[in-house]
């Protein structure tokens, strides 16, 4: 490990209030959002849509990083130029999704812990030969009165910082995405009691780990009410809880903190970004980005509908979302950009 690269690297990605784009679905998760939208859920249509998203001129004004999944790391345009070669040419830091997704943990209904930890330091290897220089892992907490359980928080929280420290060893910038679920009523107090409680013991867990915090991004979520909850707060409400609990539980030396949407429209995900860099901006010892998948590739999917005609207007809504979102972390958005 060299760790001025990874310490480079992971400031990097937070440079120039630009922010990560996900698109590191899973072909079951890619496939399911292409289904709702009545597009074709094949191979073919899978790497149609990632072309799309590399190609769209001008994209590295507003992203730094791209998360991608196996099948994308390893795919090319049309004219056989790799993937990799295309983000790193529009001045992109390519990045790769590892862990292999969240399954039923054992003794705890209704719970997940994320797995993929085998043959993980080979595949990091292997990645970081392609070109990937961060990885990132998603751990997912549900919340309900009676969960998340102590058992789950300890088994994902260790599992990301082996992950983490794995990522170190080989030279990529680990994203530390601990997940604490929208779905549900509980209360934004609620979440932030759960947020709280796994952020403490995830960086708990990197100290264990001998993770170096000033080579890791975190991926949190926002500290918001469940969906369905009947009280959603305003968006200043939102954004004083949610860096209220990361200025309790996140160490200053981490290079930055990445927010995941999570389900939020990309206005809100936008707008409440916006609130917490207006109102904090210059009091944090980390600085606040965005590493969104649906808030950014949502209404450009929309557009496209798998159609080669669509693929110029589609671009131009992706870039208009990462734009947003930029404009979000110099705390300049407003609604009215969306309709510019
Ligand atoms: O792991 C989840 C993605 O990287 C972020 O996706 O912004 O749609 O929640 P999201």
């Amino acid at each position: 490990m060299n760790a001025q690269e990874l310490i480079d690297t992971a400031r990097a990605l937070v440079a120039d209030d630009k922010g990560l784009l996900a698109m590191d679905e899973s072909n079951p998760t890619c496939n399911q959002r292409f289904a709702s939208l009545g597009i074709a859920q094949t191979e073919e249509a899978r790497h149609a849509w990632r072309e799309l998203i590399v190609t769209t001129p001008r994209l590295g004004e507003s992203i730094s990083g791209v998360i991608l999944y196996d099948e994308t790391i390893r795919q090319q345009k049309k004219d056989g130029t790799p993937f990799v070669k295309v983000i790193t040419d529009a001045g992109i830091i390519p990045g790769i999704k590892v862990d292999s997704g969240a399954k039923d943990l054992a003794g705890h209904p209704g719970e997940k812990i994320t797995e993929g930890l085998d043959g993980l330091r080979e595949r990091l290897a292997e990645y970081a030969q392609m070109g990937a220089r961060f990885a990132k892992w998603r751990a997912v907490i549900a919340v309900d009165d009676c969960l998340p359980s102590r058992g789950c928080i300890e088994a994902n929280a260790q599992a990301l910082a082996r992950y983490a420290a794995l990522c170190q060893e080989a030279g990529l910038v680990p994203v530390v995405e601990p997940e604490v679920l929208m779905d549900g009523d509980h209360t934004l107090a609620r979440c932030f009691e759960v947020t709280q409680e796994v952020l403490r013991t995830v960086f708990s867990q990197l100290y264990m780990q001998g993770v170096m915090l000033e080579g890791v991004i975190l991926k949190p979520n926002m500290v918001l009410a469940g969906l369905t909850c009947p009280k959603q707060e305003t968006v200043d409400e939102v954004a004083d809880a949610t860096v209220k609990c990361l200025l309790r539980t996140v160490p200053a030396a981490i290079a930055g903190i990445a927010f995941l949407s999570g389900g939020q429209s990309g206005e809100l995900a936008s707008a409440r970004l916006n609130a917490m860099n207006v109102r904090f901006k210059s009091q944090l010892p980390w600085p606040l980005a965005f590493s969104f998948a649906r808030a950014i590739q949502q209404p450009a999917m929309e557009i496209w509908q798998g159609e080669v005609a669509h693929v110029p207007a589609a671009q131009q809504a992706l870039l208009q979302r990462a734009r947003c979102n930029r404009a979000a972390r110099r705390g300049e958005y407003n609604s009215a950009m969306e309709k510019t």
